[in-house]
């Protein structure tokens, strides 16, 4: 559960791609507040700009206007050190894994990098051990795969890898964009759990990008819906499935029409 920290504020983010009569207004006027340990989920259909507001919160992509704070301090990555350091505390998980790695390297070499990108003084020994241990958390053998490239490995080998490089760059903030889209019920309930296992061990912030309102409501503390690029509505998400005022909102729980029954399982 989250302690009330504010890891990560935005303030007024718009982001206009192109001009004039052809722009689109993809992300407009979106404030946010995500604290620490909280978990999240921006829901909205396709086209609603969920991707775009992430690329920003990422620092893939500059905003048109707004500012971000993380840990109560105006965002600065124009230098790459300031980079490092913000990736090192903000990362992704994406929809499509074998998007998000260099296809030349091998799953150790994608490991190791993740380990530098902290920082921290270790013998070969030492780094070995925590590359071993970040894939037995995942239920992956290292030795198994080390010498492995990306597309020699299933897609949902590769969900692991990415979540195995999140165990060991313990970030403060996850975006997942739509992380479990690729694979099946059951391995989607098991990287959920994984997720959750690594917000209760390091109090990580996980925001959850989606247009799967049922996802939303069971893993969530916080949902906020996002229509057109603005949010429309947000607030834990208990009283917003249960009690939704906007329109939108309405309307995604109407096409899950069980969301808000309890499960007959007998
Ligand atoms: N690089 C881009 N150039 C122009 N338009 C874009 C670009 N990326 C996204 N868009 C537009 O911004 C809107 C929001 O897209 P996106 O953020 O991908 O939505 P979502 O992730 O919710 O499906 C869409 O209308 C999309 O076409
Ligand atoms: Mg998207």
């Amino acid at each position: 559960m989250s302690n009330g920290k504010v890891i990560l504020e935005g303030k007024s983010i718009n982001k206009i791609f192109g001009h004039g009569a052809s722009s689109v207004h993809a992300v407009n006027n979106v404030d946010f507040k995500f604290h620490e340990g909280e978990i999240i989920s921006i829901v909205g259909e396709s086209g609603s700009g969920k991707t775009t507001l992430a690329k920003m919160i990422l620092g893939l992509i500059p905003a048109t206007s707004g500012d971000l704070y993380f840990n109560d301090t105006k965002r600065d990555i124009k230098s790459f050190k300031n980079r490092k350091n913000y990736w090192e505390n903000v990362q992704a998980v994406f929809q499509d894994p074998f998007s998000s790695f260099n296809e030349f390297y091998k799953v150790e070499t994608l490991l190791t990098n993740c380990l530098d990108l902290r920082n921290e003084k270790q013998s070969k020994q030492e780094r070995m051990d925590k590359m071993r241990e970040a894939c037995f958390f995942v239920n992956l053998d290292f030795d198994e795969i080390r010498n492995k490239h990306p597309f020699e490995l299933s897609g949902g080998q590769m969900q692991r890898v990415m979540i195995a490089r999140i165990f060991l760059i313990h970030p403060k903030v996850l975006i997942a964009d739509e992380p479990t889209s690729m694979i099946d019920a059951c391995s989607r309930a098991n990287i959920l759990e994984m997720l959750m296992k690594l917000r209760d061990e390091n109090q990580m912030t996980i925001v959850f990008i989606t247009h799967d309102l049922g996802l939303a409501y069971y893993v969530s503390d916080t949902v906020y819906i996002m229509e057109r690029g603005e949010i429309v509505e947000k607030g834990d998400a208990e009283s917003v499935i249960a009690t939704p005022s906007h329109r939108y909102t309405k309307q995604l729980i109407n096409d899950v029409p069980k969301l808000h029954e309890p499960w007959d399982l007998t």
